[in-house]
């Protein structure tokens, strides 16, 4: 049995027209980590509010234990939470905020200090228990609000992006101290974010978020190798896109991995069939290539891969650990240069063929198996 069940649940905020949480179903299992991924008013904070149980579902169930809760109050549900601003009391100590969970539990003072002083252990700050949140850095305070949700050992841990306010190294260094606590101390986490790269790091699972419904939920690497949608290849990782019709091609059912599109300009490309390729021939279809799929040359004969679609050179950026080539697609049946979709790749230094130049015109191959119809 899943530890939490989300059943048909609905969120619609008094005033509101459209529901925050549309038709949520989503199970978490016992110690794994989950994270609601999505963008900004996507549902996800709301959604761990609901299993918080600071906000009451509009319809639905939620389970904890196979039991329902939606009437529990908070303090009931042994959950910890985390939320973004650190909401640590200005006024208390390092350790009198960690123990603040306990003494609301009426857990006895004696025993309070030993499980202060092993909760802060565990997020290495045992030697800070006297300093008031206004002496500690940002990282060290939400250091300090992780202890405080962990002291009472409960069933779940919710983070609400807890690493937001930090800077790009320190969030790194707080992403790998999470991993290690869920490893250590095996609790369940759910995690929001709107960060792909934090949510790739942390998770078991993700479940990717959009308009208060679930697009997708799966492990990092599946949705980024396999995105059920142009939604969640767009979300997780780079990605190009082009309009094109579905050719005809093998039947249904038989057993086809690829199948041809054709392009406006007339080019035809074989990509995956995805479970959302729509099947009638001449449909219109989205072409879906990552950029490190990418292979660029100045002659088609240069290229190894059997697809190839020509374009313009209009931008290279060195990035370091690669460069990025932008391409606006030639022949694809419109006039309007602005119109014409733009592409790039990222192509590893040594594979940048020698001589480039901006105006140039470049062709663009990837495999059929690195590609994705929609
Ligand atoms: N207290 C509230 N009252 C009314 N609308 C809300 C409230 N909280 C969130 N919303 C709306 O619900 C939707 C989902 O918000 P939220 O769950 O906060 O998304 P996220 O955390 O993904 O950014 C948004 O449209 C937001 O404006
Ligand atoms: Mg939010």
């Amino acid at each position: 049995m899943a530890l939490i069940e989300f059943e048909h649940v609905f969120k619609r905020y008094a005033g509101s027209t459209s529901a925050a949480v549309d038709d949520l179903n989503l199970h978490i299992e016992t110690g794994e980590f989950l994270t609601l991924l999505g963008p900004s008013g996507s549902g996800k904070t709301t959604t761990l509010m609901l299993l918080a149980g600071f906000e009451a579902p509009s319809s639905g169930a939620i389970r904890l234990d196979g039991k329902a809760i939606e009437s529990l109050p908070p303090h009931h549900r042994n959950m910890g939470v985390v939320f973004q601003s650190y909401s640590l009391f200005p006024h208390m100590t390092v350790a009198e905020n960690v123990g603040f969970p306990l003494s609301v539990r009426k857990v006895p003072p004696s025993q309070i200090t030993d499980k202060v002083t092993a909760a802060l252990a565990k997020v290495h700050l045992e030697n800070f228990t006297h300093r008031k949140p206004n002496q500690l850095s940002g990282g060290q305070q939400q250091r300090v609000a992780l202890a405080r949700a962990l002291v009472f050992e409960p069933r779940l841990v919710l983070m609400d992006e807890p690493l937001s306010a930090l800077d790009k190294k320190l969030r790194e260094e707080m992403q790998l101290e999470i991993r290690r606590l869920h490893r250590e101390l095996g609790v369940t986490m759910v995690f929001v974010t709107h960060d792909q790269s934090e949510a790739m790091t942390l998770s078991d699972r993700v479940a990717v978020f959009n308009q208060g419904r679930i697009e997708q939920l799966a492990s990092p690497q599946e949705l980024y190798d396999s995105p059920a949608n142009p939604f969640v290849a767009n979300f997780l990782g780079d990605n190009n896109m082009i309009n094109c019709t579905l050719e005809p091609g093998p039947d249904a059912g038989s057993g086809a991995q690829t199948a041809g599109v054709k392009t406006s300009g007339g080019q035809t490309l074989q990509a995956r069939i995805s479970a959302a390729t729509t099947g009638a021939e001449s449909s219109a279809v989205r072409l879906c290539v990552r950029p490190e799929f990418l292979q660029v040359a100045a002659q088609r004969t240069a290229l190894t891969t059997p697809n190839c679609i020509d374009g313009t050179l209009i931008d290279l950026i060195h990035q370091g650990d690669h460069w990025r080539l932008v391409a606006r697609l030639g022949g694809v049946g419109t006039n309007q240069a602005s119109e014409l979709p733009q592409w790039f790749a990222k192509i590893s230094p040594g594979a940048l063929p020698g001589g480039l130049v901006v105006g140039q015109n470049l062709c663009l191959g990837f495999r059929p198996e690195d590609a994705w119809i929609f």
